[in-house]
């Protein structure tokens, strides 16, 4: 047992000098240290060895194994380090990996202004589903059935019944059939048409809606808050005005406009959002009593908005995606 255990000792060590790389290595493992390895048959011999000499070379036993398994360690970080510096090697001349900073969208930017212009006003936000039916999107906001809107050239129907709602206004029905006046909300969220794709238009864009109700609501308020939100918005010198429009949802209604003057070129008025009193068979359909409650109402696209305060012309920029145009903001 003794010579045996020399012998071992001695063709481990001799073995392990000439190792080449991590195949060699794994051989030498497998030989000695491996489940079947002479290690384990030595471990397996002492079993049988008579009483009295197991203590002496239960000892010398431990003592080998912890000895290769040592060395082996040490060969092991050495082969894996070497081979590893053949694989990796470094040029310093390449240029470094840069991480690039993700930043907001514009129109998501201008949408966070104009919500927290309007929260500080006491207004609260509210949601809806871009998928929207007929009712909600036409009939409850008194559209009468021939009205033009509800051709198929400007709406995108999914069936007769549904389609991809053309302004945010049919949140104001969900949530005045869910909540009782005081209503106080604003409603941000993306809008569809059916329409050709140009400087000024696009299948796709953003509307803020706002409704108010409760009673005793006047115009005057509505006005008030207008100005209000245009001015936190743009300067407090900005140049509007109200003018008298029609929607079928609102009675009286308004398109408010600002003075846009692009650098260089003359100046015109811009509208930016439409207004009015929410119509009493708009109340009536919510089974809220016009009698006792009124309440104002008012749609802006936000792409315009933003055209307005950052100069930019033609509404295809938002949604292109060129970084040119992105990173300026
Ligand atoms: N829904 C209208 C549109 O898409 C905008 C609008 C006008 C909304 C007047 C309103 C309003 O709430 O009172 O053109």
């Amino acid at each position: 047992m003794e010579q045996r255990i020399i012998e071992i000792g001695e063709s481990f060590t001799k073995e392990l000098n000439i190792v080449k790389n991590s195949k060699d290595l794994e051989n030498i493992r497998i030989k000695f240290l491996g489940r079947n390895g002479l290690l384990s048959q030595l471990f397996e011999d002492f079993k049988s060895l008579p009483k009295e000499e197991k203590p002496k070379f239960g000892q010398t036993l431990n003592v080998l194994k912890n000895d290769l398994q040592n060395n082996f360690d040490i060969k092991l970080n050495e082969v894996s380090a070497s081979e590893k510096s053949e694989k990796s090697f470094i040029d310093f001349t390449l240029p470094g990996k840069t991480k690039s900073k993700g930043s907001k969208h514009i129109l998501i930017q201008t949408l966070d202004e104009i919500k927290n212009i309007f929260k500080g006003l006491g207004f609260s936000v509210a949601t809806g589903p871009e998928l929207e039916s007929d009712y909600n999107n036409f009939e409850a906001l008194n559209f009468p059935a021939d009205h033009p809107a509800r051709d198929m050239q400007d709406t995108f129907f999914v069936n007769p019944d549904f389609l991809l709602r053309t302004h945010t206004s049919p949140v104001q029905i969900r949530t005045m059939q869910k909540y009782a006046p005081p209503i106080r909300i604003i409603i941000p969220g993306k809008v569809y048409r059916n329409e050709a794709v140009s400087m000024k238009s696009y299948c796709l864009f953003h509307q803020v809606e706002g409704l108010y109700v409760d009673k005793d609501v006047t115009f005057a308020e509505l006005k008030g808050t207008l100005v209000s939100f245009a001015k936190q918005l743009y300067g407090n010198d900005i140049q509007y005005r109200f003018r008298a429009s029609f929607f079928p949802f609102t009675e009286p209604s308004a398109e408010m406009d600002i003075w846009w003057q692009p650098s260089g070129k003359e100046g015109r008025w811009l509208e930016i959002l439409g207004c009015g009193m929410v119509d009493p068979n708009v109340l009536k359909n919510v089974g809220i009593d016009p009698e006792v409650y009124s309440g104002y109402a008012f749609g802006m696209g936000v792409e315009r908005m933003a055209m307005r305060k950052y100069g930019i012309n033609d509404i295809r920029n938002y949604f292109d995606n060129d970084k040119r145009f992105l990173e300026q903001f």
